[in-house]
């Protein structure tokens, strides 16, 4: 593998769900360290697209190259140790356990006890606003902290691609910067970042790439500029 290899590769992806088309022959890629958006209306797929790269869901043909080897038939807890993590919809964390528990258990692959150390250091310098929560309960955190605290958690692994499915959802508009901050952070330390988003215009500005998705197909791709330039981009999700 070179270095312009990239980091993950989909190919010709199909993904059924009880017969009924999800994915219908997606390609992308992502290379090491960029920021890649998926953008798309209810129902296009996105979600599908990560839960088949995480092997939540099964591909029922195409390829999905990690690294150069095609990870389409593995079970999650290998892919997940092959250095993808996936925070899912909806701000799942742990209500009842504290900050720093649940960031640890984002580590639970890691037997190194120093390296679990190292990982919450930089997940904390990521979002400094749970480093002073870290003895609190999670269900003690505000909606936009239970997000920045999945995602740190989702971060603990060291991973090398980080998804993310909708992570400014019913989030009070002012904490949404934190968040991209820290997305913006995540990146610029060498992990790449697919991100889902409904928030087009956020999600744009701080790719480098992006995907446009219609009923489980790519119908439009680019920088995340000319995306957010292209007239059916800003038709259909900028309200211009
Ligand atoms: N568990 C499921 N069982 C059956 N069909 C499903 C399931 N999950 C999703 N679908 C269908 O698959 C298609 C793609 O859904 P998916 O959730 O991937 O879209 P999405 O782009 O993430 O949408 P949203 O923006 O609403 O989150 C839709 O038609 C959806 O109804
Ligand atoms: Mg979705």
């Amino acid at each position: 593998m070179t270095n312009s290899t990239p980091l993950i590769a989909v190919r010709d992806l199909e993904v059924d769900y009880a017969g009924v088309r999800a994915v219908q022959g997606l390609s992308l890629y992502a290379s090491r360290g960029e920021i890649v958006a998926l953008v798309g209306a209810n129902g296009a797929g996105k979600s599908t697209l990560l839960r088949a790269i995480s092997g939540i869901v099964r591909a029922a043909s195409g390829a999905i190259a990690f690294e150069g080897e095609n990870i389409a038939s593995f079970e999650p807890h290998t892919i997940v140790r092959r250095g993808i993590s996936h925070v899912p919809e909806g701000r799942r964390v742990f209500a009842t356990a504290t900050v720093r528990d649940n960031l640890l258990l984002g580590a639970y692959v890691m037997r190194d006890r120093a390296e679990r150390e190292r990982r919450l250091a930089a997940a904390l310098a990521t979002f400094p606003r749970l480093q002073e929560r870290l003895d609190q309960r999670a269900s003690t955190l505000s909606g936009g902290e239970q997000q920045m605290l999945a995602i740190a958690r989702g971060t603990m692994s060291a991973p090398k691609l980080l998804m993310l499915d909708e992570p400014s959802l019913g989030i009070a508009p002012l904490v949404i910067p934190a968040i991209y901050a820290g997305i913006r952070e995540i990146a610029r330390s060498g992990t790449t970042v697919l991100l889902v988003e409904q928030n087009v215009r956020e999600a744009l500005a701080i790719a480098d790439r992006g995907y446009v998705l219609q009923t489980g197909r790519v119908v439009a791709e680019g920088t995340g500029a000319d995306l957010a330039g292209d007239p059916l981009v800003q038709k259909a999700f900028l309200g211009l």
